[in-house]
């Protein structure tokens, strides 16, 4: 949908641009396969398949270095891959086989949005005018437009009274969540979320996983990249674990954090959950 369809839903009224929550069993929004990518010699994703459906919430863990960064990087255009494919329902629909054009690379960076481990936002710029930049400068969303919207959606997650202050005026939370918002406003079809909370002090991890949960339960489809597993338990429709530039496995959650099936994976959700390995 067109930012410049004034029939074009509010993003917190009206729920995700990408339509109601379509579940597992919905249609396939996102397909991606054998992306490989090197950096030099260092060959960082080896052949990635990947599927999202409308609605669905997959969660990617893995060890540090394992290419879940250069994934979502790649899913939103920052970061081409050497070969493979993306294709989006509606389009784009991209071959990196082929050299990219530059037309097709912001089309992939229209599709989706992402929220950074670090909040990234403009330092002189107040909360509301973080939030209305990208639809004003990037989209031509009308400034008034982009304000009303920027305001519902602030007041969504409880930020609207701080919507005239700078950054540094936040929380570590409060900052990841106008993060959000800014992806929100986008009006993206898929928000990719890298780490979100990783960065922030334990106490204040709570009220931005619950913003996220709050957006996959209204139907947002999202890829998330977090260690939080007890949000991967509660929010994910499938779980991919990577590592050495490959997808190992990928099942529930419930499969995956009860029952994995490779001993690398085992051995990941054994370090996360006992950090110190006390039972050894
Ligand atoms: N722009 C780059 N240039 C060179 N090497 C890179 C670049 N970006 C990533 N890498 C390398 O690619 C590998 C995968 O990086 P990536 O950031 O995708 O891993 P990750 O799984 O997100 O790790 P982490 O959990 O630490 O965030 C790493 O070895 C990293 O050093
Ligand atoms: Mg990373």
């Amino acid at each position: 949908m067109s930012r410049t369809d004034p029939t074009r839903p509010l993003p917190s009224a009206g729920g995700p641009a990408s339509g109601p929550a379509g579940g597992p069993a919905g249609e396939v929004l996102l397909q991606a396969s054998g992306l490989s990518k090197s950096f030099g010699d260092l060959q960082v994703l080896r052949s990635i398949d990947l599927t999202v459906r409308k609605g669905e919430v997959v969660v990617l863990i893995g060890p540090s270095g394992s290419g879940k960064t250069t994934v979502l990087r790649s899913l939103n255009g920052l970061e081409v891959p050497d070969g493979g494919r993306i294709e989006f329902a509606g389009g784009p629909d991209l071959d990196f086989s082929t050299p990219l054009r530059r037309r097709d690379r912001f089309a992939l960076r229209d599709r989706s949005a992402m929220v950074f481990q670090q909040h990234n936002l403009f330092p002189h710029k107040t909360v509301l005018e973080n939030v209305i930049e990208g639809p004003v400068q990037v989209q031509k969303v009308p400034k008034d437009r982009a304000v009303a919207e920027a305001q519902a959606l602030l007041d969504r997650v409880g930020l609207l009274a701080k919507r005239d202050v700078y950054p540094h005026q936040l929380s570590g939370g409060q900052q990841q969540r106008v993060g959000i918002v800014r992806a929100l406003a986008l009006a993206p079809s898929l928000l990719l979320f890298d780490e979100p909370t990783s960065a922030l002090d334990p106490e204040l991890v709570g009220d931005v996983l619950t913003v996220i949960k709050e957006l996959a339960d209204e139907g947002w489809t999202m890829v998330v990249v977090t260690h939080e597993l007890s949000f991967a338990r509660a929010a994910a429709d499938e779980v991919l674990f990577m590592d050495g530039g490959v997808i190992v496995e990928r099942s529930g959650p419930r499969e995956m954090f009860t029952n994995p099936q490779h001993e690398r994976t085992r051995q990941f959700l054994d370090r996360i959950l006992n950090p110190l390995h006390e039972d050894d």
